[in-house]
């Protein structure tokens, strides 16, 4: 049976005899591209070609694209969702369109990696509001699965724009203007398993009970947000993405993604380490394989846990799984263990993980060490919290733990609802709210040292104490509505925002950087960017400070040179060439031969998919606001570019 590993080369091999070239996996925290914390599918990097850029490696690409969807936390748990994935990927940019794609990918299934007609099910999109139905795409799989000797009507299942329209942002109404997106056709294998009517009355292969699993996307990128409605793009493009995890537990014909040959040596591990069972532990165990292997990847691309962005989504994971470990009983530090066998397990396929094999298990060590410390600051404050509180008597208290419902009582508890139990064990409401830890509390010891509400409630219950929940999720609930306010206003600012400011702020980045090679040497590069219409942000290796002279200096050269109003264009060349000439930039370009390379006059070359402004003279003006250290010998600047 083929392995993860042995699906990537058949994948990229069957599109490369079909004319694609391979790209590089593009880092798992995006170059450039504000409107995210992390590259979530194969298409994201390639946004700016979708919408008309040229691409040096042409117009066919494939590729495998570490993934990581942060929205899916709470999914986690069931026998499909996982936070980080490998997705395979192939694209048309303005080449062949449905009629290929469909062809071929029906073709990589069930001939290049063998898997049953029988077994698979399709979606086509129904239309939306002034969208049309895609009439195209259910006549070619009408002709396919004819030619296989089914019949269509029931293979083929519609869907509206909430399952077969993809867009970055989702919804077409929620795109932003500018966005590209359209309609896409899905395919799903069938494991046969009973229908659970627990998730509808009828099965299909959109249903979430766990007999169908979606295992490829076909986006058929064919039109852009305007101020007034759709427009078709220039090109009509192709991107598909098929998640590597699921096309696996297709192959092995295995409902549950852990327990496919690529998940089950990690979850053995933690069984070692913890010495509970799989089993009987399916979801905590899940947890803790989906969240260490991101950490694994996250903390591999040079991200360390911390209140902010990446950093803060790297602590969330960490901790999440270090909670789920210590409910299993793991006493001693054992993140480092289960992140050893990750990477072991990984190497083949990602071999550059193995370098940072050493200082992702210490930076485990290290955070598992303060959380810890977390944890037992917490317990001191909730010692005291409990000490002014008075535990129901045992008997009563072992009653209400032992209700088959035992949320809802509690939520009817805290309602103030008179439950039949309650009038049973005669418990009076002054030894209810004698006995509760209340909403605020509980979201002060979560909020100030990230005492997690599920330890407040082990807690409680030893104590035979109750936990106010229902108001604690108020205030939660409350806090994340805020996060998530701040989060689209970033989206609205992205990449969408194709904005002239952000485009200058591009090729300010450019100077910038030449600029700081300049005046500090040319051990400095480029980390990172993170660019919107209001700031620039740039990291750069460099181990020191700088001095308000460097700082002057590098502002100086920048505003020179945009004096200057030098021209910027760009050239496409082999990376060795772009090399020979002294080009700068991220390159991290195992598979490619030609590189796109932006020329700013005479004094930058630099490695950068575009776009740029056209003229330098267009950025006005260049500030420095601020320079930080952000660890690991790297430093950040925040600059601004345009009439200041
Ligand atoms: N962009 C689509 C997805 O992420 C297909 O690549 O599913």
């Amino acid at each position: 049976m083929l392995t993860a590993s042995q699906i990537i080369e058949k994948y990229i091999e069957f599109f490369e005899k079909r004319g694609h070239t391979r790209i590089s996996n593009s880092p798992l925290i995006p170059q450039n591209d504000p409107t995210t914390l992390f590259t979530s599918s194969g298409m994201q990097p390639l946004v700016p070609f979708f919408l008309g850029e040229e691409h040096p490696q042409g117009k066919k690409l494939v590729n495998v694209q570490n993934c990581f969807r942060a929205q899916d936390i709470d999914e986690v748990g069931d026998n499909r969702h996982t936070t980080f994935f490998r997705m395979l990927g192939n694209w048309s940019l303005g080449d062949y369109f449905k009629k290929e794609q469909i062809n071929w990918y029906w073709e990589f299934l069930t001939k290049a990696i063998g898997l049953s007609p029988e077994k698979l099910y399709v979606s086509v999109f129904e239309g939306y509001k002034n969208i049309p139905r895609d009439n195209e795409s259910e006549e070619i799989w009408t002709e396919i699965l004819k030619k296989e000797g089914f019949s269509p009507k029931e293979k083929i299942y519609f869907y509206g724009a909430d399952k077969n329209w993809w867009s970055r942002a989702g919804l077409p109404e929620a795109m932003p203007k500018g966005e590209p997106g359209g309609p896409d056709s899905e395919v799903f294998y069938d494991f046969g398993t009973v229908h659970d009517k627990k998730f509808g009355e009828e099965c299909n292969p959109n249903c979430q009970c766990g007999r169908f699993l979606e295992i490829g996307n076909s986006v058929f990128m064919e039109y852009q947000k305007t101020e007034d409605g759709f427009k078709p793009l220039p090109n009509k493009n192709v991107d598909f993405g098929g998640g590597l995890e699921r096309l696996l537990a297709a192959i092995e014909n295995q409902a549950d993604i852990f327990k496919t040959s690529l998940f089950s040596p990690i979850v053995s591990e933690i069984e070692k380490t913890t010495g509970k069972s799989y089993k009987e532990n399916v979801k905590a165990i899940r947890i803790i394989v989906d969240h260490l292997i991101a950490s694994v990847f996250i903390s591999g691309s040079g991200v360390t846990p911390s209140n902010k962005e990446q950093g803060y989504v790297l602590r969330r994971l960490l901790r999440r799984a270090i909670r789920y470990g210590k409910q299993l009983g793991a006493t001693e530090i054992f993140t480092a263990k289960i992140a050893s066998a990750i990477i072991d397990n990984y190497s083949d396929s990602d071999p550059q993980i193995i370098d940072s094999k050493k200082t992702i298990m210490e930076l485990f060590t290290e955070e598992e060490k303060k959380f810890n410390q977390v944890i037992q600051e917490g317990l001191k404050v909730s010692k005291d919290i409990i000490s002014n509180l008075t535990p129901i008597e045992p008997e009563k208290y072992s009653k209400l733990m032992q209700d088959p419902d035992k949320s809802e009582l509690f939520r009817n508890i805290y309602r103030g609802k008179n439950t039949n139990l309650i009038k049973e064990i005669d418990l009076p409401k002054s030894a209810i709210s004698g006995a509760t830890i209340s909403g605020p509390q509980a979201f002060d010891l979560y909020q100030s040292s990230g005492f997690p509400i599920e330890m407040v409630i082990e807690l409680a219950q030893d104590q035979r104490l109750l936990v106010d929940i229902e108001s604690f999720e108020k205030k939660l609930k409350k806090h994340q509505e805020q996060s998530r306010i701040g989060g689209a206003k970033k989206f609205q600012g992205g990449l969408a925002d194709h904005s002239d400011k952000t485009v200058m702020g591009h090729t300010a980045t450019h100077l910038l950087h030449q600029a700081l090679r300049d005046v500090l040497g040319d051990k400095v590069f480029q980390t990172g960017s993170n660019i919107t219409s209001e700031r620039i942000r740039f990291d750069f290796s460099y181990d020191r400070k700088l001095t308000d002279e460097e700082i002057l200096e590098v502002e100086e050269i920048v505003n020179e040179k945009i004096e200057q109003n030098l021209s910027v264009h760009f050239e496409i060349m082999t990376l060795s060439k772009a090399k020979e000439i002294g080009a700068i930039g991220l390159f991290d370009e195992k598979y490619e031969n030609d590189v796109k390379i932006y020329f700013v006059g005479d004094y930058s070359k630099e490695f950068c998919g575009g776009p740029h402004v056209e003229f330098t003279g267009k950025l006005k003006r260049f500030k420095i606001i601020k320079q930080e250290n952000i660890g690991h010998g790297q430093r950040r600047i925040y600059a601004s570019v345009g009439a200041l």
